[in-house]
């Protein structure tokens, strides 16, 4: 049997420096695990355009809806500023999610012990933190028509549409109630039903969910209230399902309870495929960060985690997700931070590779 097909997307700014650290990573599984993947790299973002002149070709598009899973590392910077919108970077980003339907957007905010000092909220706040917001990822705000920015008298007008299907958000809160099934059995789905209709909507066919799953205790909480409470008593969650615009809020948000926007991994997983994988894409949260690209400084462990993320979703390989993951817990433990995780107290920071090494050393010492 041929090994399962990666595509490498490392994208722009701290993309291709935290995809460096993942490469690592995925060459140790292939040498000491014998889980030895086909691994393709192309280009995506604004690296894309500088080749291609669009932000994703048609050819790089086909080749991601083949592979077993592809894995981004971030879009944009501010030398695209001035591009058209239709070719901005993100552009292609969104082009990938929307064309393999990746609906569910899995973001698990984990405060790992170690850095549960380095929040900037209490550590008895966030100490143990474990929670899961499953975003709507290829619908609402987002993509919904019409949209642009038109002529109106004599000024102009920027719209974007809030539309969503029951379908559409069937599907997200399924995928949101097989999760709280898994763990503890407890959704909260946000939305803002006070003023719109879409939230209406959205609250009732999740509430319609619901009655297939009696054991989940679902909870119905405002957005903007969402944000205030993941600030407050973020352990009070498990799992939040919420829109597409929402939850890119609300989990930039819930990375910082974990430390570092640096932390925060992602799998955006679709329906699945006629090998019975999902289609699926990995990618941390955070963006390109120019304000620290080609310094070296870049966390690579939200791209690592998401890594990991692949393994256990895509792979079947449950327990060697558990292994990287402690051995990212363990590199924490052993006091070693990149720039983003320095307390007030300082300390010197290890690089992006010297991160990589030290977690390839943690998984060495697993064996
Ligand atoms: P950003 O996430 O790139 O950066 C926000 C802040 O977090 C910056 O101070 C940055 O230095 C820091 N940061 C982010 N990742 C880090 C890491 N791994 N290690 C250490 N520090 C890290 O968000 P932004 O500055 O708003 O956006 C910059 C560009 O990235 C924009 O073009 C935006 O559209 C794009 N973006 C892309 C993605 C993606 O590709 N998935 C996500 C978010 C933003
Ligand atoms: C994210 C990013 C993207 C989003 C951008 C870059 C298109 O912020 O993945 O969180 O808004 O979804
Ligand atoms: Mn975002």
């Amino acid at each position: 049997m041929s090994n399962p097909s990666i595509l490498i997307l490392p994208g722009d700014g701290i993309g291709p420096e935290v995809m460096a650290e993942v490469r690592k990573v995925i060459d140790w599984y292939g040498a000491k695990r014998d889980l030895a993947f086909d691994v393709s790299e192309d280009l995506v973002g604004g690296a894309a355009y500088d080749k291609h002149g669009v932000p994703l070709a048609d050819e790089t598009m086909a080749k991601a809806q083949e592979v077993d899973a592809v894995l981004l590392g971030a879009v944009g910077g501010p030398k695209y500023d001035v591009l058209d919108f239709s070719v901005k970077p993100e552009r292609g980003l969104l082009r990938l999610r929307k064309e393999m339907d990746l609906f569910a957007n899995l973001r698990p905010a984990q405060c790992f012990d170690a850095l549960a000092d380095f929040s900037s909220l209490k550590k008895e706040v966030v100490a143990g933190l474990d929670i899961m917001i499953v975003r709507e990822l290829t619908s609402g705000v987002y993509f919904g028509e019409p949209r642009g920015i038109f002529e109106e008298g004599n000024e102009r007008v920027g719209i974007n549409t809030q539309r969503y299907t029951e379908s559409e958000i069937e599907r997200a809160a399924r995928a949101a109630f097989e999760l709280a099934m898994k763990r503890n059995k407890k959704l909260c789905s946000m939305e803002k039903a006070n003023v719109m209709e879409s939230g209406i909507l959205w609250r009732e066919v999740v509430t319609r969910v619901g009655e297939e799953y009696p054991e989940v205790e679902l909870s119905h909480m405002y957005a903007d209230n969402g944000a205030m409470q993941l600030v407050r008593a973020p352990k009070q969650f498990d799992v939040i399902v919420t829109d597409n615009l929402f939850g890119d809020i609300l989990s930039d948000c819930a990375a910082m309870l974990t430390g570092s926007l640096g932390m925060l991994p992602s799998a955006s997983l679709g329906a699945p495929m006629a090998n019975g994988r999902p289609k699926a894409m990995y990618e941390p949260v955070h963006g390109s960060a120019p304000d620290i690209a080609g310094q070296g400084k870049a966390n690579p462990i939200a791209c690592i985690l998401s890594f990991a993320m692949a393994l256990r979703y895509s792979f079947d390989q449950g327990d060697e997700a558990t292994r990287l993951e402690t051995a990212i817990e363990k590199v924490l433990a052993d006091g070693v931070r990149t720039a983003d995780l320095m307390g007030p107290e300082g300390g010197t920071p290890v690089s992006t590779s010297e991160m990589g090494d030290k977690i390839i050393e943690a998984l060495d010492a697993s064996l």
